[in-house]
């Protein structure tokens, strides 16, 4: 008698039990992108930016309110060393807003849907066209590049998904365009309106005055933009 009354009974409880512990995985409260980060561990300075920022507390504000999601590009500490010293320090508290920004793409990405992305990828840093903030993501399978225009990096890992969030490992901190494009060193005050180093006037203005050989126009153009990334390579290697 006992015993039949306790069969149905416990397997009510265990059925209960093993709902609970089904939901037990999810952190209770909201997601926070610094917990995850803490717990996958070697993310200190990167902790240290967002918390500085406050854009971990936008992250997970946002986590909190929006229904797309959000990746979040997540480098390492050993990411963040190999920048050339005093690049970090070298920024106002805008271009760090920013350049987190830029490792943060709204809205929920798998791997497998890099593959149908298309370049460049809009960030949360806002303006993806040339020399602003575009970020191209190339795939090959489960392989995921990033190109910046000044760094090429790889996923390295995913260190966190739901279907809200996405974190992934990333082996170089992904320099933006807008603020490490090399610029002319020091102008004098009165001169950077006459020679603007800016690259994007050169190119269409450049495209409509050559109009009588389209073709030379465009290896011209192709020579000038050759030597803005040499230059620009080259002020990079002076920044270190
Ligand atoms: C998020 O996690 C960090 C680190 O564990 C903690 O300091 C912070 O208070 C948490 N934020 C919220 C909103 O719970
Ligand atoms: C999350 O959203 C709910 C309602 O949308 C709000 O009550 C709560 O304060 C929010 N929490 C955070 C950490 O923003
Ligand atoms: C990613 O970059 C590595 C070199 O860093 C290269 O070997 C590989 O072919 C690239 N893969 C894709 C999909 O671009
Ligand atoms: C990114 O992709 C766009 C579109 O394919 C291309 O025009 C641009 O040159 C690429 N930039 C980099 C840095 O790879
Ligand atoms: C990034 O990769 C592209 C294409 O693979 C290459 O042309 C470019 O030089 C690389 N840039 C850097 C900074 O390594």
């Amino acid at each position: 008698m006992m015993k039949q009354l306790l069969l149905p009974f416990s397997l009510v409880f265990f059925l209960h039990c093993t709902t609970t512990l089904a939901q037990a995985p999810a952190p209770s409260g909201p997601t926070n992108i610094t917990a995850i980060l803490e717990k996958a561990g070697q993310y200190s300075t990167l902790i240290r930016l967002l918390q500085n920022t406050r854009l971990g507390d936008q992250i997970n504000t946002q986590l909190n309110n929006s229904n797309q999601g959000l990746t979040v590009f997540a480098p390492t500490d050993n990411a963040f060393s190999s920048l050339k010293s005093g690049t970090l320090n070298s920024l106002t508290d805008q271009q760090k807003v920013q350049l987190l920004q830029f490792h943060v793409i709204p809205s929920f990405l798998s791997i497998s849907q890099f593959q149908t992305m298309s370049n460049p990828m809009l960030t949360q840093a806002g303006n993806s066209n040339s020399g602003k903030f575009p970020l191209n993501v190339t795939t090959s399978g489960t392989l995921v590049n990033i190109s910046t225009g000044i760094v090429n990096a790889s996923v390295a890992n995913t260190i966190y998904t739901d279907s809200q969030l996405a974190v992934y490992q990333v082996d170089k901190v992904l320099l933006p365009l807008d603020i490490f494009r090399p610029s002319a060193p020091a102008p004098a005050p009165t001169k950077p309106l006459k020679i603007s180093p800016s690259p994007s006037p050169v190119g269409p203005s450049h495209v409509t005055s050559v109009d009588s050989s389209g073709a030379m126009g465009m290896i011209r153009n192709a020579a000038v933009s050759f030597g803005v990334a040499v230059i620009s390579i080259f002020f990079v290697s002076m920044k270190s």
